[in-house]
């Protein structure tokens, strides 16, 4: 299929068991290197299929490093700038990302900054990846105190999604992905929520049917809001729902439990169950809308996961620091949200999606969900 977004549609192919199909279609690239940016965990898992095919294609430059949050930073970047370049790298070089959302957004930032761009190709192991973080030109990395604060805009040549390779992903990962996509259905296309809970209650998060659904409905969610905002900035921070707390919740665990941290869409469920709260105690959201996402949080196992020892001023801290900041103008004792009015349906002007909420009533909302300490 071809991801049509603002006259910068790129294709979006997927199937199974498909590496072939990917190796002849990098072929026709006439590149002379492939940087393939990768972390520790997919390399061991999947490196002994994908990288001798891709060999085929172009020799490969391999750059690896340990999974999680903690690789998203500007040193990774810089690293895999100079790897690149003192392995020969040129401007007919192309950046592949291989696996989650992180080795993406990685790998995004680098295909921006190598030579002032070279040509990106994502080749997603997550249903996180596969389904929202390729499907977006956005590319960052962490800074010391908040996610995604320095990065630049990537539009990818090509995504490959091979679902073969989801296979070894755990439940967890695997209803992370789950997560980010209620998290679209809630924002943006409710209809999709009967037949979600259909699939979590059955259990079948593994077939693949499941996943090609999820992988449909994700390309035209997607599709719908990005079409008219390719870079984010206006109508498309709808996405952006469940990330202002989500963010800051994953940052702050990231920082306490390392790898054993809250998993991103799991952050990202905790956020929009925080930001149904918040509306319906602005008097906006009504209480079966909240209640539709406190039964999504609960049937996705994101409740077990509540960082409880996190110090909610720490999240508080980070929620100052939120990367959408500047947005729109906010007092300092408040923050841009993304708010429902009813599912499907965000509050705003218009142009952007956003409202300024008090830090205080995030702080009474944390306060009564339990999370943070
Ligand atoms: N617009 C955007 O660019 C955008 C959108 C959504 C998310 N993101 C970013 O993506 C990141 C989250 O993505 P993620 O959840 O994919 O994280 P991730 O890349 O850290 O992957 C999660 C874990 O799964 C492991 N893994 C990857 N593929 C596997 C496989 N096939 N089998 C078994 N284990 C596998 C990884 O090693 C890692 O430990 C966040 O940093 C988030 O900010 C960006």
């Amino acid at each position: 299929v071809s991801f049509d977004i603002e006259g910068m549609a790129f294709p979006y192919s997927f199937g199974s068991h498909c590496l072939d199909r990917v190796v002849a279609e990098l072929d026709g690239y006439g590149t002379d290197r492939l940087v393939v940016v990768t972390d520790d965990v997919v390399a061991r898992l999947h490196g002994d299929a994908v990288i001798p095919a891709l060999t085929a294609a172009a020799p490969v430059h391999l750059f690896s490093r340990p999974p999680g949050e903690g690789m998203k930073t500007v040193d990774t970047v810089r690293d895999c700038l100079d790897a690149a370049v003192a392995a020969g790298a040129t401007r007919r070089s192309v950046v592949v990302s291989f696996g989650g959302g992180v080795p993406g957004n990685v790998a995004g930032t680098v295909a921006g900054l190598l030579y002032r761009g070279v040509r990106l190709v994502h080749l997603p192991t997550t249903m996180v990846a596969a389904t929202d973080s390729v499907l977006s030109l956005k590319q960052a990395v962490n800074g010391q105190s908040g996610k995604n604060h320095f990065g630049l805009y990537r539009r990818p040549e090509a995504v490959f999604v091979d679902v073969a390779l989801l296979r070894t992903l755990s439940d967890r990962e695997l209803r992370s992905g789950m997560c980010e996509f209620a998290k679209n259905a809630l924002a943006i296309h409710p209809d999709l929520l009967a037949p979600l809970r259909e699939r979590l209650r059955a259990g079948v998060l593994r077939e693949l049917d499941t996943l090609l659904w999820v992988i449909e409905a994700s390309l035209d969610a997607k599709r719908a809001v990005m079409r008219y905002d390719a870079y984010e900035q206006g109508t498309g921070l709808v996405l952006e729902y469940g990330h202002t707390v989500g963010h800051a919740i994953e940052l702050c665990d990231a920082r306490r439990r390392g790898v054993d941290a809250i998993a991103h869409g799991e952050a990202i469920a905790l956020g929009a169950l925080v930001a149904a709260h918040v509306s319906a105690a602005l008097g906006h959201l009504d209480k079966e809308a909240v209640a539709v996402h406190q039964e999504l949080v609960e049937i996705l196992g994101v409740k077990e996961r509540i960082p409880i020892d996190v110090p909610r001023d720490e999240i508080l801290a980070a929620l100052r620091r939120d990367s959408k900041r500047g947005f729109l103008s906010v007092g300092s004792d408040e923050v841009a949200f993304v708010l429902l009015r009813a599912l499907g349906e965000p509050l705003g002007d218009g142009e952007r999606p956003l409202v300024p909420v008090p830090l205080r009533l995030v702080a009474e909302v944390l306060d009564e969900l339990g999370i943070g300490g």
